[in-house]
């Protein structure tokens, strides 16, 4: 199983938005997958269309006991057309045999609690805990708060990759250099499952001189961290996660070709899956 953290220590560059664009992708290609809402805003579970009264536990709430709890009763169904019409791989049914594609757990404010630094183990371990006993996915996306205080470095530690969000300006191309650094100490101690760490560049115009500038800063920093897809700044993204609809479902040509970068940014976060080892170290 593949869980990736979609991180940034800055905000609003973009976490939620490749998240959904990454669980848009995902559903498309019938891949069996569980977002993870640990951002105390809970934008990415307003995204997939699922309520707050929805009948489970939220993750803030499951966090608070790992071991007492089974993940598997508090997921519930996206809210996107699609996300219970096509069998997971397994042939595995949600709640009422209804076969699942795109599952969430619900953010909540409740996580804020967890929103302090630390490196003690048993903190760092909850979802870690949490997510250990599911194995009915292939893919597990988490969207991360603007921050890497507990929330993150608890994704982070149940992460087998870690995708940073960067904008192509200057501040955010300086501080996802800082977070890569930060991010490689964290790994050596408290994350060794992470196995792959990556950088998407988004809101990219392609007709601005100081965004193609930046890229290419961005290319020299991070080397072939950065993954090969950027996506540009798209006039209706806003229109679209409004709706909570998938970018695969929205009509229209630019759509399409939002989707398209998807599908392509999901095969090159999935392709060091192949040399990956198959079990994490717990
Ligand atoms: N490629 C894009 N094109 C156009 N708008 C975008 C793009 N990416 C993100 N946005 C918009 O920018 C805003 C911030 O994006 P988003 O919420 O995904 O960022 P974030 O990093 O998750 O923010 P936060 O740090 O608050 O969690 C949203 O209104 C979103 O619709
Ligand atoms: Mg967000």
């Amino acid at each position: 199983m593949q869980i990736i953290s979609i991180s940034s220590l800055k905000g609003g560059v973009g976490k939620t938005s490749v998240t959904l664009g990454l669980a848009s992708a995902a559903q498309a290609q019938g891949v069996p997958t569980l977002v993870v809402d640990m951002d105390p805003h809970a934008d990415a579970t307003t995204g997939l269309g699922v309520r707050q009264d929805a009948g489970t536990e939220d993750v803030g709430t499951l966090l608070s006991h790992p071991r007492r709890v089974s993940l598997a009763d508090h997921v519930v169904a996206s809210g996107w057309t699609g996300s219970t019409a096509v069998p997971a791989a397994d042939g595995d049914g949600g709640p009422g045999g209804t076969p699942r594609i795109l599952d969430v757990v619900r953010g909540s404010s409740r996580t804020s609690l967890y929103e302090r630094p630390t490196t003690r183990q048993r903190e760092l371990r909850r979802l870690t805990q949490l997510l250990e006993p599911v194995t009915r996915y292939a893919l597990v996306l988490i969207d991360c708060p603007p921050a890497l205080n507990g929330v993150t470095r608890m994704a982070w530690a149940a992460s087998t990759d870690v995708l940073l969000v960067a904008e192509p300006s200057l501040f955010s191309v300086a501080g996802t250099e800082r977070t890569l650094r930060a991010l490689d100490l964290f790994r050596k101690e408290y994350a060794q499952g992470v196995t792959s760490t990556g950088v998407v560049a988004n809101r990219v115009r392609p007709a601005s001189v100081e965004h193609q500038f930046r890229l290419g800063e961005m290319e020299r920093m991070y080397g072939d961290r950065l993954l090969p897809v950027a996506i540009p700044e798209q006039g209706n993204w806003q229109q679209i996660q409004g709706a909570a609809w998938p970018v695969h479902a929205w009509p229209g040509r630019t759509a399409a070709e939002s989707a398209a970068l998807f599908d392509e940014l999901l095969s090159a976060v999935q392709r060091p899956l192949k040399d990956r080892r198959t079990q994490r170290r717990h």
